[in-house]
């Protein structure tokens, strides 16, 4: 008897209400969407987090390889309730987010990745998955970990988060913290902010085609200069690394 593999290895999704799509003048005075996106256009994502995987700096490295294996698992149904929202400005890609439903309850924050600097975007990104899993999927609480210094500020500083430590996270199992709704109603209109709806222009230019960020964070140009060149004493893994970038630029 053949059985199909296939049914067994993939997830079955939750009916999971979509995100209503917001925007925001942001500090710079442009106009930003935030929005949900279909499984198809993931590759379109990933081309533009594959490069982050070399930027040591601020752990964008750590957190762009997570955040393409959640999203090319998302695409090859490997994931189960996954959601993935990204900000754009003018078709541009800004800050991609994404997290999981748990149960009713329960929402699982997974990450943030702000692919323009400056600007607060990551923390309007993340705002916004925090508003779809109260808002929208009604959840009482979310679980957070920070992987960076700049995220635990942003996240468990400026929210105030609570601990709930007893609880392992997702995310290589660090112990949790916890935005429940009081917090959440307490950053409504300060943290969290947008309109809605889109005026319908700003949207069609979004949803038109998700354009290369126009200055995305970079590796150093050399890499001696990273921090980490200081725990190597002869600097052997860096030169090696710098020869392979000098050659690719030699191409
Ligand atoms: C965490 C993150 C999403 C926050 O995004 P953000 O809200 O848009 O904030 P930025 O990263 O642009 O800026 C954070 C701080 O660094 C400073 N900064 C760092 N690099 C900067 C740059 N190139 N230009 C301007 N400011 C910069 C900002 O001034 C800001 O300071 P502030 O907190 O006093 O406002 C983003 O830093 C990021 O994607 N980091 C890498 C991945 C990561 O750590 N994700 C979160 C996992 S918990």
């Amino acid at each position: 008897m053949s059985v199909d593999l296939e049914k067994i290895l993939r997830p079955v999704d939750h009916e999971m209400p979509p995100f209503p799509p917001k925007h925001m003048t942001i500090a710079s005075g442009e106009e930003m969407v935030i929005r949900q996106v279909t499984r198809d256009e993931i590759p379109d994502i990933l081309i533009h987090v594959a490069p982050l995987m070399s930027v040591e700096r601020d752990f964008y490295d750590v957190v762009a390889a997570r955040v393409y294996a959640e999203l090319l698992a998302y695409y090859r149904h490997r994931m189960q309730d996954e959601y993935v929202l990204v900000a754009q400005i003018d078709g541009e890609l800004c800050a991609v987010v994404n997290g999981r439903m748990v149960d009713n309850d329960t929402g699982m924050s997974l990450h943030t990745l702000a692919l323009r600097r400056g600007l607060r975007i990551g923390a309007h990104a993340f705002a916004a998955k925090m508003e779809y899993h109260m808002d929208i999927l009604g959840h009482k609480e979310v679980l957070i970990v920070a992987e960076s210094p700049i995220g635990f500020r942003r996240w468990m500083i400026e929210y105030k988060l609570e601990k709930r430590f007893e609880i392992p996270h997702e995310l290589g199992g660090p112990p949790s913290w916890a935005l429940t709704s009081e917090i959440f109603e307490k950053a409504r209109g300060t943290l969290v902010i947008g309109r809605r709806p889109v005026p319908d222009a700003l949207l069609a230019k979004a949803m038109e085609a998700i354009l290369p960020p126009s200055d995305p964070p970079t590796p150093p140009e050399d890499l001696l200069a990273a921090t980490r060149s200081k725990y190597d004493p002869t600097g052997t893994a860096l030169i090696l690394q710098r020869w392979m970038q000098q050659e690719k630029e030699d191409k």
